[in-house]
């Protein structure tokens, strides 16, 4: 066919040229020639680069489906992301000052989840291929941290005892400060003999805990994660920011949004990943619908020195959100939802008197819908630091400063 000229990049990643015509791996202003197969380009050759390509860092990048920007060099990624949550905003007609991301470095993802398979010589894990469901093996993995690679063997040994013959498992490591934390979930049935091969297995490669299909099998030591001056002992499989680099990024925006709080709400709390840090110099109460992750931010709280009160409530803030009255006790709320975004608890937000609202989101679109009934109800959108804890993902990340009143 003839050449085409990419317009944009699309969310998943792809070039996107008029029609619209899908051509994955190719950059806005590149000109590409390929086969048309529907609305994809496929077989894509490129006829004229863009000045922002780069030559992937990853070795396993050409065939492994893990990343979707290698290709891009780190300030066109960057750009990008921050244009991404520009439109977002642009769409419901609100528009602010955006700096660059703050991106997480290479080989810095603390939790991968990867895919095993049986071979006829024992197994094979990795990430899937690109639009397949194809495993690349990925030793020289540039996005995870290297203990989750290096235990790449270990995901292997575990697919030869617990893959059924042709399913596959999907195995979630969490690099923690006690050892690796590691799920397992589309496996075979427990039993005896399995069960005392994981302890074997645990014991060779000095696992802290393992699950599978979301029971603790075995538990040789707690996980744990020090989140501001605690302790946490995450439940398996439960929410983790990405990297420690993007938590200390998103605790420090936080932070810096609601100074010198009185009285902190944190609405959709996880384990606690903001109310530890902050209950340093506030009370905290802290909201979450996982009563597991609410057991674990408690523990954490009780053990620790030095902090203010943490008091808690598991509740689902999608059909109960907290009324106005019950805001009204706060002079400042961190909601962090996901990424359907929190519509039921915004619009209780929107008559409260709280002064200060720090809002995470992993989802700009959901976040600008949100924003927009913030700014309908009276509050100022002061500003948005971009995070970028996805490095080489389409994913984008961001804490808001909304503030009204004095
Ligand atoms: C993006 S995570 C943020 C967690 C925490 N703030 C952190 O940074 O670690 C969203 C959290 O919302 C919780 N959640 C999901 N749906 C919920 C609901 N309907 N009501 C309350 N919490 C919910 C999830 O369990 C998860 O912990």
């Amino acid at each position: 066919m003839t050449d085409v000229t990419i317009q944009r990049l699309g969310h998943l990643g792809d070039g996107i040229a008029h029609g619209p015509l899908y051509v994955p791996g190719a950059l806005p202003g590149e000109v590409v020639t390929g086969q048309r197969d529907g609305d994809v380009l496929k077989d894509v050759k490129i006829v004229t680069p863009s000045d922002a390509r780069v030559k992937p860092p990853c070795s396993h990048a050409r065939s492994c489906g893990g990343c979707q920007l290698q290709h891009a060099s780190d300030a066109f990624v960057a750009e990008w992301k921050r244009d991404v949550v520009r439109q977002a905003l642009g769409a419901h007609g609100i528009s602010v000052d955006l700096e660059l991301p703050i991106t997480s470095p290479p080989q810095s993802r603390r939790r991968a989840s990867f895919s095993v398979r049986r071979t006829k010589k024992g197994a094979l894990a990795g990430f899937h291929m690109k639009g397949s469901d194809t495993i690349v093996s990925v030793p020289h993995c540039q996005l995870v941290h290297p203990d989750l690679t290096a235990a790449l063997p270990m995901v292997e040994a575990l697919g030869a005892l617990g893959a059924s013959r042709k399913g596959e498992l999907s195995v979630l490591l969490t690099r923690t400060d006690t050892g690796l934390d590691v799920s397992v979930t589309g496996g075979k049935e427990m039993d005896v003999a399995l069960h005392q091969a994981l302890a074997d297995l645990a014991r060779e490669y000095d696992l802290a805990r393992i699950a599978w299909d979301r029971e603790v099998a075995l538990q040789r030591r707690a996980p744990v994660l020090t989140v501001g001056e605690a302790e946490v002992s995450p439940p398996s499989g439960a929410f983790l920011q990405a990297t420690q680099e993007g938590e200390a990024a998103l605790i420090a925006a936080v932070k810096e949004a609601l100074i010198k709080p009185k009285a902190v709400l944190d609405l959709f709390a996880g384990c606690g990943t903001f109310a530890l840090p902050l209950a340093k110099t506030a009370p905290v109460h802290a909201v979450e619908s996982d009563r597991d992750m609410i057991n674990a931010l408690d523990h954490a709280w009780r053990n620790a020195q030095g902090l203010k009160r943490v008091t808690h409530e598991a509740r689902d803030l999608f059909r109960n959100p907290l009324i106005t009255e019950e805001l009204n006790r706060f002079d400042a709320v961190v909601i962090d939802p996901p990424r359907a975004g929190a519509m039921a608890q915004v619009a209780e937000l929107g008559n409260s008197t709280v002064s200060r609202i720090a809002h995470v989101s992993c989802n700009p679109s959901t976040f600008a819908r949100d924003t927009a009934t913030l700014i309908h109800a009276g509050y100022d959108l002061e500003w948005v630091r971009v995070v970028d804890q996805f490095r080489w993902s389409t994913h984008v990340e961001l804490v808001a400063l909304l503030r009204r009143g004095t």
